[in-house]
């Protein structure tokens, strides 16, 4: 999704504002810009070769005149208008004076283009965003100050957007205002930011501020009709820039896996005190309404969703509690039934996925309480819920995530854990030994990742496979889901995702001597089934790959390849099962030739509907 970073202040560098694009690269782009305001008005550069344009902004830079005080700059990915350079950003009035980037969709773009089109504007793009600089160029020839010529035309906007807008005779400010789509500010060594996340400004920013939705907010100079960064209120956000610098590794895809055990046990260890309770701090909703609730609805998008149909399992063994999960984009359109003793979940490891925002919006309006498990600190999911749940991984680079699911199913776990306890259904000795099972499991995903290169060489027969199959039962289901997103995500093969003994029903006619099935088979109470499954399999003439539990040698006779993890209770097992996953996702990818962190198509943080 778009990028926004803006920064003002004496002696602020397009370079700088450059470094803090590439930080949003992950995020997903295909053309990019940088505008300043020098002495000689707004000077504009921008670019549009795909996955390139970043490396070609960069050698371009010369081209702005050096000493300007401030610079705003964007990635875009293209959503009116194809990724071409004169859809790039930023965008000018046709004064020129008035410079802009943004990140969202204008809903109503055609109407107000048409309107401006009709007052004689020139339209250089095919943009819903240049739109809005022309609307703000007429403002201002009415006399309006900046700050209000752009809450007034942002009033006229329909849609969920960020937009950062710089003004020629006003040269010490930026302007910023949002709805729903992230944006926040920081300030660090005289200088202050727009960003539309952390990261990117994380070398130059020392405090952090939330952007509050539909008010223009300046920074730098302070100027007319605009509020200041003093009105806002201050991020806790305590990520280091070395946090988001690949080392070591060939991408943050492996970086990021490397350190999943690492992420998991930062995120449990958070949320248990020294004795195994429950750290409750975090968690500010009143016990007594956690402990009448009826009904808990979890939503969330790719594989957050997949870590939610895990809590399911987990909050029903605990505490209990039907549980419904749901993808977030088709949940928000469902009429669901709620009031205040349902609890809806919304699972987002950037807090920033609107679907999941609009769907945890409409539950709260129907009455529900509502919960995020989110690990980004300030995010709008985190602030529009009645409580938050953060998990701990740190920042995740990379567009295809592992270490924030295996995070979020610890979070769920010891919500889990906790609404069991405080619901009567297990003694608080039961509750702790829990907590402490589920910490220890930090060890048992770190031998997993340790056999990382073992599990390549076991898959290395398979890679040039182009038809992907993975199985598995209960708490497998949503690993099998997971182990077939990832390999989707990154090698754009093929790759299907069945309950073990829904094959038998239908999926079961697309076997052959090309498939391969992954069977998801540890030890628990459906192992046999799940062995029978892959008799069923076999007899088809697939090929066979198994995840088991160490020692489980009948499961590997049944396949041409074992990837075994250290044996956990069942009731965790996804916190391991998926890991094999999750490295041959990455082992296929790579053999094809694929860079793990720019998968075509794809952006870290979905912000458009
Ligand atoms: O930030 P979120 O967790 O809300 O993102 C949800 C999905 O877009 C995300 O999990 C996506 O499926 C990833 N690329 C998965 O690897």
């Amino acid at each position: 999704m778009c990028g926004i970073v803006g920064g003002v202040g004496p002696s602020i560098l397009a370079a700088e504002v450059f470094e803090g694009l590439k930080r949003l690269e992950y995020r997903g782009y295909d053309s990019a810009g940088l505008a300043l305001i020098g002495t000689g008005g707004v000077e504009v550069i921008r670019t549009a070769c795909g996955r390139h344009s970043l490396d070609d902004l960069k050698g371009r830079i010369d081209e702005l005149t050096p000493g300007a005080s401030l610079v705003i700059g964007h990635t875009r990915w293209a959503t009116h208008g194809a990724p071409t350079l004169e859809n790039a950003h930023p965008h000018t009035d046709c004064t020129g004076r008035v410079v802009l980037v943004h990140n969202g969709i204008v809903d109503n773009f055609r109407e107000l283009r048409a309107e401006v089109v009709s007052h004689g504007h020139e339209l250089k793009s095919a943009t819903d965003s240049e739109v809005i600089a022309h609307l703000i160029e007429e403002e201002l020839a009415a006399g309006m100050e900046p700050a209000a010529a752009l809450g007034s035309v942002f009033s006229r906007l329909s849609g969920h957007m960020a937009l950062v807008a710089a003004f020629a005779q006003f040269p010490g400010s930026i302007f910023g205002i949002r709805r729903t789509s992230p944006l926040l500010v920081a300030e660090g060594d005289g200088r202050s930011f727009f960003a539309s996340d952390a990261p990117a400004i994380l070398d130059v920013a020392t405090s952090f501020y939330e952007m509050p939705e539909e008010r223009v907010i300046a920074i730098g100079k302070l100027a007319n009709g605009a509020a200041g960064v003093s009105t806002l209120t201050p991020l806790a956000i305590d990520w280091a820039s070395q946090d988001v610098e690949l080392v070591g590794h060939q991408s943050f895809y492996e970086m990021e896996l490397s350190q999943e055990a690492g992420a998991f046990l930062d995120t449990v260890s958070s949320l248990i005190d020294e004795g195994g309770g429950a750290v409750v701090d975090e968690l500010k909703v009143d016990p007594y309404e956690l402990k009448r609730l009826r009904k808990v609805t979890v939503v969330g998008c790719g594989t957050s969703y997949h870590a939610g149909l895990v809590g399911r399992f987990l909050i029903e063994h605990f505490a209990k509690v039907p549980v419904e999960v749901d993808v977030a984009s088709e949940y928000r359109y469902r009429d669901p039934i709620l009031d205040d003793d349902a609890l809806v979940v919304g699972v987002s490891q950037s807090g920033e996925s609107l679907d999941t925002i609009t769907a945890v919006k409409g539950a709260a309006a129907a009455g529900a309480r509502t919960l995020a498990v989110t690990n980004v600190i300030g995010s709008q999911l985190s602030r529009l819920s009645d409580t938050v749940l953060y998990t701990r991984a740190g920042p995740e680079v990379s567009v295809a995530s592992t270490k924030t699911h295996l995070s979020q199913i610890g979070a769920l776990a010891l919500f889990a854990i906790y609404l069991g306890e405080l619901k009567g259904h297990i003694y608080p000795e039961e509750a702790r030994e829990a907590r402490n099972s589920l910490r220890k499991v930090a060890a048992a995903i770190e031998v997993a990742l340790e056999r990382k290169r073992g599990y390549e060489e076991k898959l290395a027969p398979f890679v040039g496979t182009d038809r992907f199959f993975f199985i598995g039962r209960n708490l497998q289901y949503p690993v099998a889901l997971e182990g077939a997103l990832k390999l989707k995500e990154l090698s754009y093969l093929a790759a299907e995702a069945y309950p073990a003994g829904e094959l038998k029903h239908g999926p079961i006619a697309m076997l052959d001597s090309e498939a391969v099935v992954v069977a998801l088979v540890p030890r628990d109470r459906l192992r046999e089934k799940v062995l029978a499954n892959i008799e069923e399999v076999r007899a088809r003439g697939a090929r066979v790959i198994v995840v088991a539990f160490d020692g489980d040698d009948e499961a590997a006779t049944l396949a041409e390849a074992a990837l075994f993890v250290p044996e956990v209770r069942p009731i965790w097992s996804p916190l391991v099962t998926v890991v094999p996953l999750q490295v041959m996702a990455g082992a296929v990818a790579r053999s094809r030739g694929l860079n793990l962190d720019r998968p075509r198509n794809l952006a870290k943080t979905v912000t458009v509907e």
